[in-house]
């Protein structure tokens, strides 16, 4: 089932365009990353999804479903946070809690459920402005998760935490997957959408770049790293054979990529040519080298519906 499908999505804010034509698709249970740099649209595309912002064109579902009610339901399915988390401060976290609750129509149950799953019943009944900042991001997962949302929405869940705090959040954010939450999150941080997510959406000026389970995107798609006794012949060999679509030499080793993803086809080619390899393999990239690949080659979306 799908849990979120957006066709065309568009949002300008006068001259700028924050979001361009973004088409995606989140299935229940991916714990979907949205990474981008800074003003690539990541706050702007959720905010569309979970209702703050309205779209200039396009459309979007939740939950397969297609009428305004369905929507009007659907959201009720959501739980989200925003990059800064609003709560007042001389309130405790339960107290906070219990206000919006009230706006879901929610009670004392379902805020000690939503304190426990993220480790804070204990810690509750202190004063917001005396909590760390790893707790205030706590205290807001606890509210995105009252009343149990299949879907949960998370915008920098993990901003400005110290490195012990974001690796809490992350493993909270991967105990709630565990649960079967679909999850959304928007981040800027590479690192943490490769630690914790089953599929990631590369945006870049409000455009979708690429998008694809986080293996897919690291995999290097037609890459290999290819080595040979001698290089200067083995590189005029790959730039010979009609298979290429570019080369880039290293000291040590060439690395090719091919039209057609067909290695075995390059091998055969070299060897006819008495060329032997020692060595021919896949190229594995960090989900940095491919974001930086999209982002400054621009390549268009090639994963669509993935
Ligand atoms: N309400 C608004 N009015 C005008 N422009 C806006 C508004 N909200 C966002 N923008 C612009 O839209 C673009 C996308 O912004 P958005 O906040 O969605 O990016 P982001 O990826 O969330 O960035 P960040 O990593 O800084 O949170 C930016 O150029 C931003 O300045
Ligand atoms: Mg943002």
């Amino acid at each position: 089932m799908s849990v979120i499908e957006t066709s065309n999505l568009t949002k300008r804010f006068g001259k700028t365009l924050a979001v361009d034509d973004v088409s995606l698709k989140v299935e229940r249970g991916h714990v979907y990353g949205i990474l981008g740099p800074n003003g690539s649209g990541k706050t702007t595309t959720i905010g569309m999804i979970v209702g703050i912002i309205r779209p200039t064109s396009g459309t979007f579902r939740l939950f397969d479903g297609d009428t305004p009610q369905d929507l009007h339901e659907a959201r009720r399915r959501i739980g989200g946070t925003l990059e800064q988390p609003n709560f007042y401060p001389f309130l405790t976290g339960r107290e906070n809690l219990k206000i919006v609750a009230g706006i879901k129509g929610l009670g004392k149950r379902e805020i000690e459920t939503a304190l426990a799953v993220v480790n804070m019943s204990d810690r509750a009944h202190k004063e917001f402005k005396t909590f760390s900042l790893g707790m205030k991001q706590r205290l807001a997962l606890a509210a995105a998760m009252l009343g149990d949302p299949e879907l949960l929405i998370l915008d920098e869940p993990t901003n400005s935490l110290d490195p012990e705090g974001m690796v809490e959040i992350r493993e909270l954010i991967l105990k709630l997957a565990g649960l079967g939450k679909t999850i959304v999150l928007a981040s800027h941080l590479l690192v943490e959408v490769e630690r914790i997510c089953s599929h990631v959406a590369i945006i870049k000026n409000g455009r979708l770049l690429k998008h694809g389970t986080v293996a897919e995107i690291t995999r290097g798609d037609s890459s290999y790293s290819v080595h040979a006794g001698d290089l200067n012949s083995l590189q005029t060999a790959i730039e010979n054979y009609p298979g290429t679509q570019h080369t880039h030499r290293h000291t040590d080793r060439i690395i090719v990529e091919l039209k057609d993803n067909d290695p075995a086809a390059l091998n055969r080619y070299l060897a006819q040519r008495g060329i032997y390899l020692s060595e021919l393999s896949e190229q594995e990239r960090s989900l940095e080298d491919a974001f930086m690949e999209v982002a400054f080659t621009g390549e268009s979306n090639s994963r669509q519906g993935s």
